[in-house]
């Protein structure tokens, strides 16, 4: 397995970045100051621009050779394109100095004031290709969904469970691709259960498992919704050491009774997982609701760890990207 990392991506001669590009200029700044970061964390994914700059509101992603781009602006709720004077730019300084195709750059809108979270297809061409973290390998998808299949803001997060998962019990619910749970699996969890609602995503989980060559037979992989999932898992005996809480901000579906919202429901959604918890269990919630206050008040008697700072990756420039802690 390979295990030397983002050698792939080299910095070209900054010669040929146009003077003036004060973009290209931030990009290579900010790229010489990750390089050696990036290759101790044994990563190929990386964040190399967050919104820097202000007129480039764009969060510029590494992933194994190509680059994610998202494009924030006020106006993208309004339908908003993204400037064609500000593609140009960036796609120049991007080429100049990596050397890279366009071919390998993708291009998001991402609505600033969006309230729902968007898990829907934006097209179908299901072009996978993989990136390394921490020694575990995950499939990404540039193409087809707003999102990438693994959030690198919660890389740190997810050595922290690892960190916990040794010998124990694992529950991940609103799993996503399932990235934390093959990091708790790969560091000796005993057993786990991944739940998510969305079957795209309990069979990207499933392949993740399978490119790490990582036996399902002692984890479970579950399409449900996690409100009902809790309510039932309440009657049986199952219980787990570890349970990684990280919920949509606000979530709306079919299969749902009613919207959930992570802060009007938080309390309730962590009282159901308590019920799960075994003696010396512990909770990571997370959420990336910036605006979320934790109603410590209602978890009187709870050891709550705030682990935000401890949890935010050295290539995230915006702190209010998540919110995190560890309960028990
Ligand atoms: C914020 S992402 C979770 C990210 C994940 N923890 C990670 O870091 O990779 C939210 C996920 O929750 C799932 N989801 C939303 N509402 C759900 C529900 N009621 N039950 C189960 N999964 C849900 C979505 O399909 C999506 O995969």
């Amino acid at each position: 397995m390979k295990t030397a990392i983002c050698d792939d991506l080299v910095l070209l001669d900054l010669q040929q970045l146009s003077e003036n590009s004060t973009l290209g200029n931030r990009l290579a700044k900010r790229y010489k100051h990750l390089k050696k970061w990036a290759k101790s964390t044994v990563t190929d994914a990386f964040r190399i621009y967050d919104r820097d700059i202000p007129e480039y509101p764009l969060a510029i992603d590494y992933y194994a050779g190509r680059f994610n781009i998202q494009y924030f602006s006020k106006g993208a709720d309004e339908g908003e394109e993204i400037p064609p004077e500000m593609t140009a730019l960036t796609e120049d300084a991007i080429r100049s100095l990596f050397g890279v195709e366009k071919a390998d750059i993708f291009w998001k809108v991402r609505k600033v004031r969006s309230r729902l979270e968007q898990y829907e297809k934006i097209s179908g061409r299901h072009n996978y290709f993989s990136v390394f973290e921490h020694g575990q390998r995950f499939l990404i998808n540039l193409t087809d969904y707003l999102d990438t299949g693994l959030f690198l803001d919660h890389r740190t997060t997810r050595q922290l469970a690892a960190s916990l998962a040794g010998g124990r019990r694992v529950l991940n619910l609103f799993a996503y691709t399932g990235s934390f749970t093959v990091h708790c699996a790969a560091h000796g969890a005993d057993l786990s259960t991944t739940v998510d609602m969305s079957n795209t995503y309990t069979d990207w989980t499933k392949d993740n498992f399978i490119l790490n060559e990582m036996d399902l037979n002692n984890h479970q992989i579950i399409r449900d919704d996690c409100i009902k999932f809790l309510k039932e898992a309440k009657s049986a005996k199952v219980r787990y050491d570890l349970i990684i809480l990280d919920p949509p901000t606000l979530s709306r579906s079919k299969k749902m009774e009613e919207m959930f919202d992570v802060q009007k429901d938080h309390i309730q959604l962590l009282n159901d997982c308590f019920a799960l918890l075994a003696p010396d269990g512990e909770i990571i919630f997370s959420t990336n609701s910036r605006r979320f206050k934790l109603d410590e008040e209602a978890l009187t008697g709870r050891q709550i760890k705030d682990v935000t700072a401890k949890t935010l990756p050295q290539d995230f420039r915006d702190a209010k990207i998540h919110k995190c802690w560890i309960i028990k």
